[in-house]
């Protein structure tokens, strides 16, 4: 499956450096280690567990699994039986037994130029344990699930290694996203206690978080389920008496007064959030660890036990609760970490990703601090306080490997090679992307003027379900064809297949599946196992199923083409149209809505909604406001509609499906519809164009 030969490409296959000291030096090495992965799982995975600790060894077998819906229920076990826990693996172990106690984890880069800090790996253990032993008194135990909803800080890495320490179950809700989707994701995961920080800056823009906290958990009442307790990080509170209830102040940071220093350079005081406190439920995270100690013994969990829920939209609306277990998770982030990056112990990586995405837990986290790893933990834009700041934070830390998504790329493209080339970036060695397919054009530019055509770039294919990378070139061993993930990783079987589910071998292009699974795979739907057969292996049994198409071409190169069900990728971040169109028919004016994607030059896609009013309603631009306000309030920014448009009419088939076919191809004005027969009403067509968005060319 695997080619024998990989054409020539003028793409130089990284640096001299790279290739001396790569892990996986060749394409012939990639291919040998491939086969034995496929082949041999047990051998290849448990040779790469000898590298961790585990507190029992695993009894039965090594990887059990059913990945055919026709023979029974869906499962996979890695490893069952064998116990561990991720945080010794990540914090203990290199503090105690491979001497990096004073390496450091993270340089933590605020979002102000100079607020900066530093974390090492001891710091981390102790300050991990002590908050291990607050959730402990709070009476959080194993198995239990825990919300964090914070922003880029230290402490983030802390409350979600803090929970694996005493096997609880992390939740993590990305902080861009709206009170009413923390609470969806509180009430489905059934958490009792939530973790938030009184709120950041993101470039000038303030966020109450604790607002939109305090939001969520009366929503949670409001549905006869309430949150017992939620504790507080000060992130830019700067004195006691700010937070009524919360009375210690936080740590000081290696720039202690910020407003002050920034007082020349940033013309006004900056507000700090307000913060309201209810003391029957609200505690102060500084309160809580200053009596807390830094020692706290692990809870040795099973392979199999719960990891983490990490939410991702569904085609139905509702997110999915995506989890992963202990071992396999670990074993996979861990791997894909060293290899796709190359890992050296002397790198500074840095993955630009919000660790309330699944790149952030497999990227920032858990692969980079398995490995004994430095990372850059950045919590600011790429565009603040200007369109430099990626390239002066690489040459400030001397950053080796870099991972960014194409989104981001095309950003800063957009200003030109100045921005760049302002900075040095000698020390860059590997780039990554991930996130959507990335253009050949963005892919061109980051190599020959972010990289200088030194360095390789890893374009990574995988999911929040896939837990880790599952096509990926490997740095120094796979040439390289823009726009393309190339091959599979080890473990990692692909296939393509048609509409009736056969495979097709060769050139080809169709629906991407996976035929067996590998260790960092998700296990289920959290509290909806149906849901998980249902969603990935019910249309082909026998195979997992991406929802993303791909192209083979005819050098056995995988080429993703982009979503194949109703997901939009805006920005790299997966939406579902429904749950779009669900917020915009909860306003009272919209009977009904339609929502497509519309390429666009920097986000990929954006979306574009067609509503039909309710009678006696009119459509303005008032109503656009509230509409899009709507969708931000129910989901959140990134979801934020481009454009609105009246529809009174939809296109719709005489069984009264919508044919979103159509209405893409009238957002993107293309005159061409195709076939139209299935049509019910045509007249509905001429309308539609006439009343296209004006600014939507
Ligand atoms: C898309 C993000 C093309 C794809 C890690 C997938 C990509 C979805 C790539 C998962 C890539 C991710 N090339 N498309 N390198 N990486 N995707 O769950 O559509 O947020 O199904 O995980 O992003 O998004 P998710």
């Amino acid at each position: 499956m695997i080619p024998d030969k990989v054409p020539e490409q003028d793409v130089i296959l990284g640096s001299g450096d790279l290739k001396k000291d790569a892990h996986i030096p060749t394409f012939e090495k990639y291919k040998e280690l491939y086969v034995n992965s496929v082949e041999n799982p047990e051998e290849f995975w448990g040779t790469l567990a000898k590298d961790f600790f585990w507190k029992t060894k695993h009894t039965g077998q090594f990887f059990n699994y059913n990945f055919d819906v026709t023979k029974g229920e869906i499962f996979i076990k890695f490893m069952e039986g064998a116990s561990t826990n991720i945080c010794y693996n990540l914090l203990d172990r290199n503090v105690y037994e491979k001497n990096l106690a004073d390496k450091i984890a993270f340089f933590w880069e605020g979002n102000e130029p100079g607020d900066d800090l530093t974390v090492t790996y001891k710091e981390l253990l102790q300050r991990v344990c002590q908050f291990a032993n607050v959730l402990k008194s709070q009476g959080v135990q194993k198995g239990d699930r825990v919300s964090i909803y914070m922003p880029m800080v230290v402490e983030l890495v802390v409350a979600m290694l803090a929970c694996v320490r005493i096997g609880a179950v992390h939740s993590i809700v990305f902080a861009g996203f709206s009170a009413e989707s923390l609470c969806e994701r509180i009430l489905d995961s059934q958490c009792s206690l939530l973790i938030t920080a009184d709120g950041f800056y993101r470039g000038d823009k303030l966020i109450n978080l604790k607002l939109l906290a305090d939001e969520a958990l009366q929503k949670c009442i409001d549905k006869g389920v309430p949150v017992k307790k939620c504790i507080m990080l000060k992130h830019l509170s700067k004195v006691p008496e700010e937070t009524a209830g919360c009375n210690s102040p936080p740590p000081k940071r290696s720039c202690p007064d910020l407003q002050e220093k920034q007082a020349g350079k940033v013309k006004k005081i900056r507000p700090v959030p307000q913060v309201p406190w209810n003391p029957d439920v609200d505690l102060c995270w500084h309160t809580l660890i200053s009596g807390a100690s830094d020692e706290c013994e692990p809870e040795w969990c099973d392979s199999e036990d719960p990891l983490f829920i990490l939410y991702t939209s569904g085609s139905t609306g509702k997110p999915k609760g995506v989890l992963h277990t202990v071992s396999g998770y670990m074993l996979y982030a861990a791997t894909t970490f060293k290899l796709v990056f190359d890992y050296q112990p002397d790198d500074v990586y840095w993955c630009t990703a919000d660790i309330g995405w699944i790149t952030g837990h497999s990227y920032i986290t858990y692969g980079p601090l398995a490995n004994g790893a430095t990372s850059v933990l950045f919590e600011g834009l790429p565009t603040y306080p200007d369109v430099s700041r990626m390239w002066e934070i690489v040459d400030k830390y001397s950053v080796t490997k870099f991972y960014t998504a194409p989104t981001a790329i095309r950003l800063l493209m957009k200003f030109g090679s100045d921005p760049v080339q302002k900075y040095n970036r000698k020390s860059l060695k590997v780039l990554g992307t991930v996130g959507e397919p990335i253009n050949p054009e963005a892919w061109q530019w980051y190599y020959n003027v972010v990289g200088e055509k030194r360095c390789p770039i890893v374009d990574t294919f995988w999911q929040t379900e896939t837990g880790g990378h599952v096509l990926t070139p490997l740095p120094a061993a796979t040439p390289l064809k823009p726009g393309s993930a190339t091959f599979p990783f080890f473990g990692v079987v692909p296939a393509i297949l048609n509409e009736s589910g056969e495979e097709l071998t060769g050139p080809s292009e169709g629906y991407l599946v996976f035929k067996q699974p590998w260790p960092g795979v998700m296990r289920t739907v959290y509290g909806n196992h149906q849901r998980f057969e249902t969603t990935y292996f019910k249309k082909f049994p026998g195979y997992y199923v991406t929802g993303d198409g791909c192209r083979r071409d005819e050098d056995g190169y995988y080429w993703i083409t982009g979503r194949i069900d109703d997901m939009l990728n805006v920005s790299g971040h997966l939406l579902s149209t429904a749950e779009v169109e669900s917020a915009l028919v909860e306003h009272k004016a919209v009977a009904e809505a339609a929502v497509v994607g519309r390429p666009h030059p920097v986000k990929g896609e954006s979306l574009y909604c067609f509503v039909t009013l309710n009678d006696g309603m009119t459509f303005n631009q008032k109503l656009e406001s509230e509409l899009k306000k709507k969708v931000r309030d129910k989901i959140g920014a990134i979801a934020t509609p481009d454009f609105i448009q009246n529809a009174p009419g939809l296109p719709k088939t005489r069984s009264g499906k919508i044919m979103r076919r159509l209405l893409r191809k009238i957002a993107c004005n293309e005159k061409d519809l195709g076939d139209v027969s299935t049509l019910a009403d045509s007249s509905v067509i001429d309308q539609l164009y006439q009343n296209r968005c004006c600014s939507a060319v």
